[in-house]
């Protein structure tokens, strides 16, 4: 499965656009299944219907764990670092794991749940979590995680837009010097839910809370009354694995589906490509299971592989800003994957913080989420990887499953700030606004993929006309990744950030639509609007325009309301960096908000304002732009 030379990347890459169904069944045939498929692939990009190993049969978690036990039984699936440094680490092998998540998978039958029901995992990151996706995947159930900085409201409506039977959650969460409640915030959820049957609760930092008799059931108790084997549940390749929400430029967010079969295959030769991971190598992804990079690259990649990886429960600056490279030494770790905001926070702090420790370890240095910006790149190839690890800089998004456009470790030349080349499989093309493509090298367009890979989302939860309208009717025959996208000279593709109504926050999806109204729900405020700027460390940050008539209180006083709400409404993560009240936002005669000049204004680009002779109302652009300085 794995390629060795750029050679054979460029011949397996154009065997997979050249004989497709042969290319991705020779690499299908290396994983156990129940049953074989019949047909490889059906599509269309129209409905969309994409449909991978028709009729194949499987479980996915018997190819993550049973299929390795005969060698790996005792070698470690995970370290666990906690929050806390200095505490001994947790290790589970791969029989230990079998275990757990069997034993997991078990409490979820005794609760009731079966094939295609929906659970809401809410918890930290902590090795149980992983366990949770795993025991759901054991037993067909789909799995729904919701990331745990989200607020009550946020929760309650990913549990009823797919309704959850039951959750799993944590009395609370350690990060840095803080202890975040999370138990009372599920409570408040589910004064709303009437789906739910059963809360299981994990002790994690001791708190106490509240526990509803014939609703709340304490984890370990659970667990330990349950036997360490649970017959893997026969699934279709086409049954849903998991939903995970995102933001999108309008309405609330969607619940992504994926299915089972093309899943596996694409998670786990997309890590072993990328990645290079070799036997005995020890891999490190910094994201939280909370996101699609934990599914699909602490999860379901490594595990498929075979791989030894690192959990890690705290965050980047706790007790200080060494703490990466403390836990990269502490585990000789080979292979580290995070985000660029990491990177640009890292590098503020200062060498002083990576000086202390043996880094050299390091084989292959991982980046994901957001464009990353040549100064960061050159200081993580020369600080971090010690000019001798590839920077492998991974374009994907939560819709694709897994990475679609990434060198391979050092096999695909690196160029600081691009993307590089796409994965066998993938056949990107950049368009223009009216959807012609655009050929040759040296270009620029919006990025779309013109072939399905194993990995495409397969609809978006309850509404598959949403799932058509937002990414395969704006380009018909195209999936449409809302980024825009440059191909150079070398035919490497660089990403340019999005270009659509979505802003990326320390690599958090953010739709713009949905903070606004988050702050319109807030008394004071009448409208809103809401833009990205740039940010040194965030790589966006968010700007909110405000209109707040008559207000007896202090702009102090309202900004505070609309952080309030807007942490109440969707979380902390959907904070503003900036508001600013004005009397009102330009507008267009027919109404329509210009965010072409908020974008500017918020990025502190007054001068170049570009043509406002087309708005109802040009005098309040002065007024924001006064009240900007
Ligand atoms: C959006 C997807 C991929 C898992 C984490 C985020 C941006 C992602 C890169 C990259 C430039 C990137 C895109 C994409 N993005 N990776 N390497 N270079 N931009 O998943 O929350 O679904 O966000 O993140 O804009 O569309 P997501």
């Amino acid at each position: 499965m794995q390629i060795n030379t750029f050679e054979e990347y460029q011949k397996a890459y154009d065997k997979s656009v050249k004989e497709p169904e042969a290319f991705w069944s020779d690499i299908a045939e290396k994983f156990s299944w129940q049953k074989k498929w019949d047909n490889v692939l059906e599509w269309n990009f129209k409905e969309p219907d994409v449909k991978w190993f028709i009729n194949g049969k499987l479980n996915i978690t018997e190819n993550c764990i049973d299929r390795h036990l005969p060698e790996k039984a005792g070698t470690v699936a995970f370290y666990f670092e906690e929050n806390e440094i200095g505490k001994p680490s947790r290790e589970i092998t791969y029989q230990q794991l079998h275990d757990e998540v069997c034993k997991l998978a078990n409490v979820l039958k005794s609760f009731g749940v079966q094939k295609g029901d929906r659970v809401c995992i809410y918890l930290p990151m902590v090795p149980e979590a992983v366990f949770s996706l795993l025991a759901c995947a054991r037993i067909g159930a789909v799995h729904s995680v919701v990331f745990g900085g989200f607020s009550a409201q946020s929760l309650q409506d990913r549990i009823n837009d797919s309704s959850c039977k039951v959750v799993l959650t944590s009395d609370g969460a350690f990060r840095g010097n803080k202890t975040i409640p999370m138990k009372p915030t599920v409570d408040e959820a589910l004064k709303q839910c009437s789906s739910i049957e059963k809360v299981l609760v994990l002790n994690r930092t001791g708190e106490k809370v509240n526990m509803q008799q014939g609703r709340d059931f304490e984890w370990k108790e659970q667990v330990s009354k349950q036997s360490p084997q649970c017959t893997a549940t026969t699934m279709d390749s086409e049954d849903p694995l998991f939903i995970l929400y995102t933001s999108g430029s309008t309405g609330k967010p969607k619940g992504v589906v994926h299915s089972t079969g093309g899943y596996m295959v694409f998670t786990c030769y997309s890590f072993l490509n990328v990645f290079q991971y070799k036997p005995e190598q020890v891999y490190w992804c910094t994201a939280d299971v909370g996101w699609v990079t934990g599914h699909s690259y602490i999860t379901y990649g490594p595990l498929l592989a075979g791989a030894t990886s690192v959990i890690f429960e705290g965050i980047p600056s706790y007790p200080d800003a060494g703490r990466f490279w403390n836990v990269v030494d502490k585990y000789k770790v080979n292979i580290f994957y995070t985000a660029p905001t990491a990177i640009r926070a890292l590098e503020a702090a200062g060498l002083d913080y990576v000086k202390p420790y043996d880094l050299s370890s390091l084989k292959v240095l991982g980046s994901v989420g957001e464009p990353i910006n040549e100064e960061a790149w050159q200081w993580y190839y020369k600080n971090i990887g010690k000019e001798k690890c590839p920077v492998v800089d991974t374009w994907w998004q939560t819709e694709t499953g897994g990475i679609l456009i990434s060198p391979l470790a050092s096999i695909t030349k690196t160029k600081p700030g691009f993307a590089t080349l796409p994965l066998p499989g993938v056949q990107p093309v950049l368009v223009d606004e009216k959807g012609n493509i655009i050929e040759g090298n040296g270009v620029e367009g919006n990025l779309c993929i013109q072939f399905p890979w194993p990995s495409i989302l397969r609809t978006t939860y309850g509404d598959h006309e949403r799932c058509r309208a937002t990414y395969f009717a704006t380009y018909p025959g195209l999936y449409f990744t809302g980024d825009g996208c440059r191909r150079d000279e070398d035919g490497y593709y660089r990403i340019t950030g999005r270009v659509d109504d979505v802003i990326n926050v320390s690599g958090h999806r953010i739709g713009t639509a949905e903070v606004e109204s988050a702050i319109n729900q807030c008394e004071d405020v009448v409208e809103s609007a809401v833009v990205g700027f740039p940010h040194d460390i965030k790589g966006q940050g968010i700007y909110a325009y405000c209109i707040v008539p008559n207000s007896l209180k202090s702009h102090d006083e309202i900004k505070k309301e609309i952080l309030n709400c807007v942490n109440k409404v969707i979380g902390p993560i959907a904070r503003p960096d900036k508001i600013q009240i004005v009397s009102g936002l330009p507008k267009t005669r027919s109404g329509k908000i210009m965010r072409r000049i908020l974008r500017k204004v918020a990025e502190g680009e007054i001068n170049n304002l570009g043509d406002i002779s087309t708005l109802l109302d040009p005098q309040v652009v002065e007024e924001i732009v006064k009240g900007k300085i």
